[in-house]
């Protein structure tokens, strides 16, 4: 992304944190990498985005897991009489990597622990057999990686066992956050957020999914997303929530002028209407699976709900007549839905019904959404969210219901850019300084003087020996004036500015100059 394409961007995020400001939201920043486990229970191993579009990997150095260091030593040694571990991240130690010292046979051996051999960890050997007496102690060194030539000639004097162990058991997997709301649950859960009532968090930021790439589809992707959660009692649960968060978004989206947007709205029931609704569709996809793509086929059987995310055309006049989720909403959450219908209408925010909406991540209970927009083809939702009431509960937390979305940002950049172009938010600079040889210092100061006044300047220098480079750069860099720092100027302090539009120069005296250049 370059600019001016980025003050496009820079644009959209102004307009979208002075909107959240107005609805009283606050930021969160949450990690760009989380455990997989974290995805896998929050949106679901059914979905396409943990099935198949998460970038997932084994990291081997998972620091100072000493319950699993000490089963090691258990296993390899089990005449082991006492253990002392040293931990890396205490003051007194003075090791970066983790070490224990393990008493056996009677004689303390000194155990540095590596995933990946490094010098540090062999010089963390060296250093502790200079301190320690050698008749005492013996040095092991347990890793996975060989121990290469350089590193024998490291060790060489000291009396080092290296072994070539795996430690894959104290591996974990890491993934790139596919999505923001699992992150932001379990920051609510870690942090005991329902201490603070109901929570109107937003973020920004990138996404990845390892999906097959063309316009409005990335494998990184930048999100502006929202969520509203609490403990039930701080009105988490509550209607005018929903309703509020999807008036925000129509805000939005008119005051960045895209006005030509489509909001489809549906309610997917409680988790225990959901499991009746999943029940029927698995009864109606019995004797019809077979006549569908393999991706229903297996769905049909592990979460039938996800069948109805389905793309593939052939498929469509199957889906169309399976039982619909509306039919299976029971009395409460129809009169949730109801209530949001309400408020929206009364407050002007007009909407689509679409029961066939269910959304593409098992989390989702009671009000779904999506924004659509037509100038983006096939990739046309810009936002979508819902409800999560049992997310909390699903990853070890308390409850607490929420509701939030995301917005595609690359998506939403790409509406507004044929009304909007890049070039018409880009602010150019006011003026140009071109100093005259020798006066850069000159040339500096005035320039340090005008950019306190909030004028973007651009500040030349004097190896263009000719005004006309000079007049070149300033054309170049879009710049309203060219200001010439010139000997004479700087004597008599008044200095000659020119309107690069008009050809008009004037000499205007220094104590005017920021005034004559924002008039
Ligand atoms: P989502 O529908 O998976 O929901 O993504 C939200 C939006 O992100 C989509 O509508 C789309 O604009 C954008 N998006 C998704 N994938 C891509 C991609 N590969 N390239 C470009 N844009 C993409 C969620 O992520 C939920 N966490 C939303 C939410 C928040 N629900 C409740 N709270």
């Amino acid at each position: 992304m370059l600019p001016p394409d980025t003050a496009l961007w820079n644009f959209v995020e102004a307009a979208v944190r002075d909107v959240f400001r107005a609805y009283n939201f606050q930021e969160i920043r949450t990690p760009i990498f989380e455990a997989t486990e974290l995805f896998a229970r929050g949106v679901g191993e059914e979905t396409d985005i943990v099935s198949k579009e998460m970038f997932t990997w084994e990291d081997g150095a998972k620091a100072a897991d000493y319950a699993v260091y000490k089963r090691w030593i258990t296993t390899r040694f089990p005449g082991v009489s006492a253990f002392q571990q040293i931990d890396p991240d205490t003051a007194e130690s003075q090791s970066p990597v983790p070490t224990m010292s393990v008493q056996l046979d009677g004689k303390w051996n000194f155990i540095v622990f590596v995933y990946r051999l490094t010098a540090q960890a062999v010089l963390e050997l060296k250093i502790a057999s200079e301190q320690l007496d050698n008749n005492k102690y013996e040095f092991r060194l347990v890793t996975a990686d060989p121990l290469p030539d350089s590193f024998r000639f490291l060790v060489g004097e000291v009396a080092v066992i290296t072994e070539r162990v795996s430690l894959d058991i104290s591996s974990q997997l890491l993934t790139l956050r596919p999505e923001n709301t699992a992150g932001v649950v379990r920051a609510y859960i870690q942090n005991k957020l329902w201490d603070r009532g109901l929570n109107k968090l937003y973020y920004i930021g990138p996404q990845f999914r390892r999906e097959r790439p063309q316009k409005g589809r990335y494998r990184q992707f930048y999100q502006i997303g929202a969520e509203v959660i609490g403990p039930p009692a701080s009105g988490s649960e509550s209607p005018a929530r929903d309703a509020e968060v999807l008036e925000m978004l129509a805000t939005l989206l008119d005051r960045l002028g895209i006005t030509d947007w489509n909001l489809e709205l549906n309610s997917v029931g409680s988790s225990q209407e959901r499991v009746k609704f999943n029940e029927a569709l698995r009864v109606a996809l019995a004797p019809l699976k077979d006549k569908m793509c393999a991706d229903c086929q297996r769905r049909a059987v592990t979460n039938p709900l996800r069948v109805l995310d389905c793309k593939v055309p052939e498929d469509q006049p199957i889906i169309e007549k399976l039982p619909r989720i509306t039919d299976f909403l029971e009395e409460e959450s129809r009169k949730h839905f109801d209530a949001v219908q309400d408020i929206l209408t009364k407050t002007g925010v007009r909407f689509t019904l679409n029961p066939r909406l269910v959304r593409g991540l098992d989390y989702y209970t009671r009000t779904a959404f999506e924004f659509t927009h037509g100038a983006l083809g096939a990739q046309n939702a810009i936002l979508g969210g819902g409800r999560y009431d049992g997310l909390s509960e699903a990853l070890g937390g308390p409850a607490a219901p929420g509701i939030g979305f995301a917005i595609g940002e690359d998506r939403l950049v790409m509406s507004l850019q044929e009304k909007t172009p890049a070039e018409s938010v880009l602010r150019k600079p006011d003026v140009y300084i071109a100093p005259m040889a020798g006066m850069n210092a000159d040339a500096a100061k005035l320039a340090r003087e005008l950019r306190r006044h909030d004028l973007v300047v651009e500040l030349g220098d004097d190896s263009f020996r000719k005004l006309k480079k000079s007049f070149e750069a300033a054309e170049k860099a879009g710049a309203k004036y060219i200001l010439i720092v010139g000997e004479n100027e700087v004597k008599s302090d008044a200095f000659a500015l020119k309107n690069l539009a008009t050809g008009e120069q004037i000499s205007v005296p220094r104590a005017e100059l920021a005034q004559k250049i924002q008039d």
